[in-house]
């Protein structure tokens, strides 16, 4: 099942799932468009984490299956958007019929920016993935709008589950599914680009390998322990007035979710660092 077939076999079923719950609904209000919202996501994020992971699934598990992601990795990004467009439509729907709702309710001006510039992302790479798309950018255009692209629309949910498993006392199971989803996802890149590196370095040194694998170990840590360190570290980032200006408006500021993340690749960077050549200073003298 390639492209084409590939998209339309999946995004059809999710999108007849769509309509199980709307049917059973006896009258449409704020609170069912808003779990709406949350079911058609639901659907979307296993996919964008697919997208992100599948170049890098290639390096690190070369085979078949990951030749055939790769090769439907446009498609299962398509599968993606089908099902963001849902959650748009419902998002519109709240907005535009349950304004009072979505305005007292749901609406919050960081999570809309956020959620706006994912919107921006998603239709700029959907119309750029056609070619009528492709002539308005030239291609380095293009790899600027998907890479940035991927990226955020990965970090808002991988961001959004998060913040359910690390702030909130009652996290549902599917929060944390979706959370160590994104976040092997992510690992997996880092741990591409950790082989990719490893194999241009002739000499590593010992104190290179433990200090990397000491990050290493730190950040898995973090990712698993976050409920408990959460709250001090937003505190302590966020204590100077500027952060805590930032924080209303810039998109995931101060990066929280990502720390654990960003530890291992320093981790990893530091592990597959080339070693610095020790010259024998008679070898200099003879030259
Ligand atoms: C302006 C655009 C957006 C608006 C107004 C919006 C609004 C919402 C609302 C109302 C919910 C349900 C919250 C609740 O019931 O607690 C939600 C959930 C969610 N949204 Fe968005 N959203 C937007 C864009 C996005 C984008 C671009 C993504 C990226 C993939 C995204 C990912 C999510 C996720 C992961 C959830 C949680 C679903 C769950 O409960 O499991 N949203 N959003």
């Amino acid at each position: 099942m390639n492209k084409w077939y590939l998209f339309f076999g999946v995004s059809v079923p999710i999108s007849l799932i769509m309509l199980i719950p709307l049917s059973n609904f006896d009258s449409v209000t704020g609170v069912e468009i808003s779990n709406m919202i949350s079911f058609s996501v639901r659907w979307a994020v296993p996919f964008i984490h697919l997208v992100i992971a599948i170049s890098s699934l290639q390096i690190i598990f070369p085979g078949a299956l990951t030749r055939w992601l790769m090769l439907n990795r446009k498609y299962i990004g398509l599968i993606f958007a089908v099902a963001m467009a849902w959650q748009g439509l419902f998002i519109f729907i709240m907005s535009y019929y349950f304004h009072d709702y979505y305005f007292s309710e749901v609406y919050y001006f960081r999570d809309e920016i956020e959620g706006s510039i994912g919107y921006i992302f998603l239709v700029a790479m959907v119309l750029t993935s056609f070619d009528f798309g492709k002539k308005f950018v030239d291609s380095k255009q293009w790899r600027i709008i998907h890479k940035a692209g991927i990226y955020f629309l990965w970090a808002y949910p991988f961001s959004v589950y998060w913040w359910a498993i690390s702030y909130y006392e009652t996290p549902l199971m599917i929060d944390y599914f979706f959370y160590w989803l994104g976040f092997f996802a992510f690992l997996a890149r880092i741990i591409a680009w950790g082989i990719v590196r490893n194999r241009k370095v002739s000499r590593k040194t010992r104190l290179n390998a433990l200090l990397g694998s000491i990050l290493i170990v730190s950040g898995l840590s973090l990712s698993a322990l976050s409920l408990y360190w959460q709250n001090s570290i937003t505190e302590s980032l966020t204590a100077l007035e500027w952060s805590s200006i930032l924080e209303l408006w810039l998109p995931f500021w101060p990066f929280e979710p990502f720390l654990s993340l960003m530890i291992i690749a320093v981790g990893t960077m530091i592990l597959t660092k080339e070693g610095v050549r020790r010259i024998d200073p008679d070898i200099i003298e003879q030259r």
